[in-house]
């Protein structure tokens, strides 16, 4: 069995096993099972900088081999995994022995334990209910290393290894532009060593990897594993070629020590020339950490670079030193770990699914995970690109994650989980569903159906036809929308309003209560506003806003029928590219069709009274989105890309195409692509259209 494979069935067998229940005998077993696959994980993790499973993953299988060990003292080894805290060196690297062992440090999974670890701190302590004060940091996600400088200059620069020998990877740190080859200010210890994470910003990362696929190289799965391959290459020069960043989070020994507390030695390294982080808080006790720690998790996504989690330090030195250490990890800090939000899974499948546009969306079909106490099994691909360029396969190991309120995404494969049996996946050229050739417009990413007879596209536009923003008929939804189709019932759009009572109870799940309620529904939606029906009939580039803003200048279906795109475009907020696709719609022969049927069934056709667009009519110079740049992207719930981002211009913001550092926030609708993973990695805020909506109109009022 292949170690992804063991691994699995250690993962699944695991699950819910009392360890206390168990024999010693079969206690041994496990444990045995449970090492070999762990030294072998830690082995890729740790030397290799090329993982097969996630952190949390590694992390979830260490704790149950720590219960074992909990339990039956007598089977923990020496050099067991839970003891391990990091690779023993390379060979290619000159070892290093450090003066002072680099630590690891202890985990808290909830507020809870953190303030058991502070109940413990007090009571080693002796301060009875006198508060300590502590330093909170982020955990950055990255590596950790040991700058020795000698007068000053930058003498050598070591990883941690297995935290007493690391290696020498003095020339590589050398590259690093924010770490400092002569140290300035006065005060410098004659000889001092720093420590601290070395770490790939999220642009930096997104950079790296774009240039090593164009190159045909690998990419890296994370930026963790790319600092760490970056910083372990013997030629440094490649290394030089790799925007690699350094935060100074600690003091090892030194000849002088510059401060009493962990917060003055923080001072005294940023005036020395190091990057200190922004987030670093000094707090005089307890009360105000779990509130630090909830808001830097809930703003992680908004920071340059990777954190897992936020550092817990005693500021005092005196305190810290005794309080000591236990086996590999100091008593006087702890680490307190964030969800995790990425995690490994088999790609069962890859389908695509046909909007009501024609869009082409291709979705994974993920063998079922948890993610952040979410059961994830499917994740968006994107478009075809996303799958080429990252050579995805279905049957491969995947990394899936999921940040926020955002669907789940698949980031990429896990190359070396590969058996050889998976073949690159190859895209449809004709639609799943009707067997039209696909097509794509210039400098577009997505293919497209273009088949006015598609029935899956025909499903879709019923689905949104019948939904809350467009003529709102309650109980039919995506099922229904399906079942009226699949049984001939519903052809055109018209046909909804010619359905009986008795033509739903033929169909599953209908009793005739259920069919009443959907026929009343269906009745009422005749008397639906113009706009509203506007809307429904799924016109490119007509939301809700651009058919109110229409429908405030023509007052019938007809009139909106005759205008030309000139007449179109002198609509405030209607443009070239909505009057055209207005004016195409209209002169297509079924779609005169379908509005005369409409009107036969007596679907309302004109303006009502009071019938006026919102947020047109109290625009005026509201400038809510003065100085901000919007990218929107995706399928917004109701309106099209075009109005969100008139919108937009209309208060005062500005839109770009592309997602960069100087976009304020991308507005994310469903199927949202690779702007908004692009977001993701590079922590600008992603919003939603109601967010949006909200923005301006809160300011307006
Ligand atoms: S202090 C003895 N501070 O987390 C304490 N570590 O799991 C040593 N890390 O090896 C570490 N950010 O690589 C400290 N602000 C921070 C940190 C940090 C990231 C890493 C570091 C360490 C690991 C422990």
């Amino acid at each position: 069995m292949t170690l992804l494979e063991r691994t699995r069935s250690l993962q699944e067998a695991t699950e819910g096993l009392d360890v206390k229940r168990l024999s010693e005998r079969d206690a041994r077993e496990w444990v045995s099972r449970l090492t070999t696959v762990l030294s072998e994980h830690a082995d890729r993790y740790y030397a290799l900088d090329d993982p097969l499973i996630s952190d949390a993953e590694y992390d979830a299988l260490i704790d149950i081999l720590k219960q074992f060990e909990k339990t039956f003292p007598s089977l923990r080894k020496e050099d067991s995994p839970t003891r391990r805290v990091g690779a023993p060196p390379l060979d290619a690297f000159r070892k290093v022995a450090h003066p002072e062992p680099m630590l690891s440090l202890g985990n808290a999974f909830s507020t809870g334990d953190l303030t058991a670890w502070y109940e413990r701190c007090r009571r080693r302590l002796e301060v009875g209910d006198d508060d300590l004060e502590m330093v909170a940091e982020p955990k950055i996600d990255g590596l950790a290393v040991a700058l020795t400088y000698e007068d000053g200059i930058l003498v050598r620069g070591a990883t941690r290894g297995d935290g007493r020998t690391g290696e020498d990877i003095t020339a590589n740190v050398r590259t690093i532009k924010s770490v400092p080859l002569e140290l300035s200010g006065e005060q410098v210890p004659q000889r001092v060593e720093v420590r601290g994470e070395v770490y790939f910003s999220r642009a930096a990362f997104d950079w790296l990897n774009e240039r090593l696929r164009k190159e045909g190289g690998k990419p890296f799965a994370n930026p963790r594993n790319a600092a760490a391959g970056s910083l372990r290459l013997l030629d440094s020069r490649i290394t030089a070629g790799r925007p690699l960043s350094f935060f100074a989070y600690a003091m090892g020994p030194s000849s002088r020590v510059p401060a009493t507390t962990h917060s003055g030695l923080l001072e005294s390294l940023r005036s020395w020339g190091f990057e200190v982080n922004d987030h670093v808080a000094l707090f005089p006790s307890m009360d105000a950490v779990p509130s630090y720690c909830e808001g830097l998790s809930d703003r992680r996504d908004e920071l340059d670079y990777e954190i897992d989690g936020v550092v817990l330090k005693v500021n005092r030195l005196d305190l810290q030193a005794e309080l000591g250490n236990v086996s590999n990890a100091p008593r006087w800090a702890i680490a307190y770990k964030f969800a995790a939000r990425e995690t490994t899974t088999l790609l069962e499948d890859i389908i695509v699914n046909v909007g009501r546009t024609g869009q082409m969306t291709p979705e994974a079909v993920l063998k079922p995970v948890a993610i952040g106490g979410v059961t994830v099994s499917q994740a968006t691909l994107h478009n075809f690109d996303y799958i080429r360029e990252r050579d995805i396969r279905p049957g491969d190991t995947v990394t899936v994650r999921r940040a926020g309120d955002v669907i789940p995404q698949v980031m990429g494969p896990v190359v070396a989980a590969r058996t050889g049996k998976e073949d690159p996946w190859t895209p449809p050229t004709t639609c799943p569903e009707c067997g039209t050739p696909l097509e794509r417009l210039d400098g577009e990413v997505d293919w497209y159906c273009v088949s006015a007879d598609c029935p899956q596209q025909f499903v879709r536009l019923l689905e949104h036809f019948a939904s809350r923003s467009a003529l709102d008929i309650e109980g039919l939804g995506a099922k229904l929308a399906v079942q009226l189709a699949e049984a001939g019932l519903v052809r055109h759009l018209d046909d909804v309003f010619r359905l009986a009572a008795e033509d739903l109870l033929g169909l599953d799940g209908f009793a005739e209560r259920k069919a009443e309620k959907l026929i009343q529904a269906i009745q009422a939606a005749r008397e639906c506003s113009l706009s509203r029906l506007l809307f429904g009939l799924g016109i490119r580039h007509v939301g809700k806003t651009t058919a109110e803003v229409l429908v405030s200048s023509f007052d019938s279906m007809d009139a909106l029928g005759q205008a030309t795109t000139a007449d179109l475009e002198q609509v405030d907020g209607v443009g070239h590219v909505i009057a055209q696709s207005v004016h195409d719609w209209f002169q297509r022969e079924d779609n005169q069709r379908l509005l005369r049927a409409l009107k036969d069934v007596g679907v309302n056709m004109r303006r009502l009274e009071g019938e006026q667009p919102v947020l047109v009519a109290d625009a005026g110079s509201n400038d809510a989105l003065h100085g901000r740049t919007v990218v929107v992207t995706g399928t917004l719930p109701t309106l099209s890309r075009q109005e969100a981002e008139s919108l937009v211009k209309r208060f005062g913001g500005r839109t770009a195409s592309s997602v960069s550092r100087k976009t304020s926030f991308v507005v994310v609708g469903e199927n949202a692509g690779s702007k908004a993973s692009k977001a993701a990695e590079l922590g600008i805020p992603m919003i939603s259209e109601q967010d949006l909506l909200d923005m301006i109109t809160n300011r307006a009022e």
